[in-house]
């Protein structure tokens, strides 16, 4: 059975796989070509793609070889599954693994945004600030705010937990259904998104890419919400409107946002680069490592389960 894994894995993870497969690594480190992903469709029995490669139908159609795409991560928008179905060919992923570090993330950017920890230190390097003053750059308060999950599920939750617990905000949730026992956190239902909006003082946004959620939140719910209010995007560059987003930020709609993810990474919307009140991480939700040794091994353990004829611990609906 022969393996293309697409990228360099932590050396855990690689010498792991290596010991047990025939294991091809992208020792570039570079993402590969739309053609080089097309020619492994024909050349190997299984994928381990990431975010970077974009296998879709024309890829998927390419070759005969594949029949299994293990990704390494969550999110699994960049691959085409109903077109991977159509040809026998199964998807699994690594759930789970990296909702701590993810959540950790997103509360690293609510804090960044909200106290303006981006704008204070591009200040202070440019030698620009002149010192403690009652008015300077004064950010907003978590404590009794409201949080807005768009989204709840595992990442969503973990978020809200924290929020909650570590910083005393009040958690609201939208999605397709309420979660009596999500989890030791009392988050109010919003079956209706402009609700959710209306009453968050920050949204964080936990829905998964992909056509059903393209531009879910544009400039009519940027407008629904509160005037003064923050944005965090932890989840798929696609789900936001970043032009609005730039003019909401531009006209105090929002006092801030904080973004990891952007929709053709690594390219960022040009818009938002001159903005003061955008925070703008380069999509590093799950970088720890104790985060990207896990997401390796979950990814080895659904490949270990295919070679072995069993059942994938992480199938991909
Ligand atoms: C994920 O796992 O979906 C992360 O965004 C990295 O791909």
């Amino acid at each position: 059975m022969r393996i293309l894994v697409t990228r360099r894995w932590p050396e855990a993870v690689e010498k792991a796989l290596a010991y047990k497969f025939d294991v091809t690594f992208n020792s570039d480190d570079k993402p590969l070509s739309k053609n080089d992903l097309a020619a492994a469709m024909g050349e190997f029995d299984v994928l381990c793609p990431t975010v970077s490669d974009i296998i879709d139908a024309g890829v998927i159609a390419s070759g005969e070889r594949v029949r299994l795409i293990a990704n390494y991560g969550v999110g699994f928008d960049h691959i085409d599954i109903a077109a991977a179905k159509a040809k026998g060919i199964a998807v699994s992923n690594t759930p789970g693994v990296l909702t701590d570090a993810t959540a950790d993330l997103a509360l690293t950017l609510m804090l960044m945004a909200t106290r303006r920890a981006g704008e204070g230190e591009r200040e202070l390097r440019a030698g620009r600030w002149t010192g403690w003053g009652p008015t300077h750059m004064v950010g907003s308060a978590l404590k009794d705010k409201v949080l807005g999950c768009v989204g709840f599920g595992r990442i969503g939750q973990a978020t809200a937990a924290r929020a909650h617990h570590g910083f005393g905000m009040k958690v609201g949730y939208y999605a397709r259904r309420e979660m009596p026992q999500a989890i030791e956190v009392d988050g109010t239902f919003y079956p209706d998104l402009e609700q959710l909006l209306a009453v968050s003082d920050v949204v964080s946004l936990h829905i998964p890419g992909g056509p059903e959620t393209a531009n879910l939140i544009d400039a009519a719910a940027l407008a629904a919400m509160k005037r003064g209010s923050y944005l965090i995007n932890t989840a798929r560059g696609g789900v936001l409107d970043h032009e609005a987003l730039a003019e909401a930020l531009r006209s105090g709609q929002l006092a801030g946002a904080g973004l990891d993810v952007y929709p053709a990474e690594p390219q960022v919307p040009e818009c938002l680069l001159g903005l003061e009140n955008v925070v703008l991480l380069p999509h590093l939700g799950s970088a720890n490592a104790e985060t990207r040794e896990a997401m390796g091994m979950r990814a080895l353990a659904n490949v270990e389960a295919f070679a072995a004829g069993k059942s994938l611990p992480d199938p991909v609906a």
